[in-house]
């Protein structure tokens, strides 16, 4: 028991970004109910039935659509398409341990993160990336736009949902040691939550699982529409429309894109569209 607390007291933290991961595998690894995996939070299921109802019609999918759903959460997207007969719809996850669960639906499902898609070019006419990367890190942003225009076919339409403009409460500070962690949540949040908080750290030095510290809730990129629609055009992606997210409306962007049919003349790529949000 020494040893442990000796270990659990000066023992490394996981940084932010893994965090997240860690996050999503833990979350699939602890899962009761499938609907959890879209991250939301317990008993999310008719938010996020309707935030993909939105997107399916914002995209007007239709059934010679090959769907390619980037951060699929619990397949909810992916079985409407399936439902509205699609011709094919893929999901890709951050961990093998949610790919695995939504397989069990009978969806096709891999791990892929967005900046290396395991996806062929120009296989996807519908590219749905929501609520996802808010929590990329920025300088994986532009790799990742490059990414959602390789795998679009021409003419595809590309979703790209829930880009926050701030970046939203601050998250808890990082700190190198459990030490300094459990020390700042004792002076910052009093006694219950510095003892849950080392409840949880005996438990993941018992059993060798990752420390996971507010993985959830960190947003790692936000942008203003200017600034987002600037980034995807360098990708290539052209801005058909934004407007704000339903439930979030005063922080919260979505955007739907589309791949050129032709290759644009030296004219035309100079044009960056401006976005005017529209409600
Ligand atoms: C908040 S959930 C959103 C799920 C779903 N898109 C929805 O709107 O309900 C975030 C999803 O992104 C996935 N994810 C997290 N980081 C990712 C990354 N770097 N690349 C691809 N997917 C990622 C997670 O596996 C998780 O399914």
């Amino acid at each position: 028991m020494h040893f442990v607390r000796a270990a659990l007291l000066y023992g490394p933290m996981v940084s932010r970004s893994e965090n997240y991961v860690e996050y999503c595998r833990e979350t699939a690894r602890h899962l009761h109910n499938l609907q959890d995996l879209a991250l939301r939070g317990k008993n999310k299921q008719t938010i996020t039935r309707r935030i993909q109802e939105r997107i399916v019609r914002e995209v007007e999918l239709r059934p010679d659509d090959d769907v390619l759903d980037i951060g699929c959460g619990d397949g909810t997207l992916l079985q409407m398409a399936k439902t509205r007969g699609a011709h094919s719809a893929i999901g890709l996850l951050a961990t093998e341990e949610e790919a695995a669960i939504v397989r069990r639906l009978g969806i096709e499902v891999r791990q892929g993160f967005t900046d290396q898609l395991p996806v062929p070019d120009e296989s996807a006419s519908v590219v749905v990336c929501n609520n996802v990367l808010l929590v990329v890190p920025r300088e994986k942003i532009p790799a990742s736009l490059r990414e959602l225009h390789r795998v679009a076919k021409p003419g595809a339409r590309i979703f790209v949902g829930e880009i926050p403009l701030e970046p939203g409460p601050p998250p808890e500070p990082e700190f190198p040691t459990a030490r300094e962690t459990l020390a700042y949540l004792y002076r910052q949040h009093g006694f219950r939550t510095w003892f849950g908080m080392l409840r949880h750290m005996l438990y993941w030095k018992l059993t060798s699982k990752p420390m996971v510290i507010r993985g959830g809730s960190t947003i790692s990129f936000f942008a203003e529409p200017s600034e987002f629609a600037a980034l995807a055009a360098e990708a290539g992606l052209e801005l058909v429309r934004c407007w704000h997210h339903d439930d979030w409306p005063a922080n919260r962007y979505n955007y739907l894109f589309r791949k050129a049919t032709a290759v644009p003349t030296a004219a035309t790529a100079e044009t960056v569209p401006h976005p005017s949000p529209a409600a």
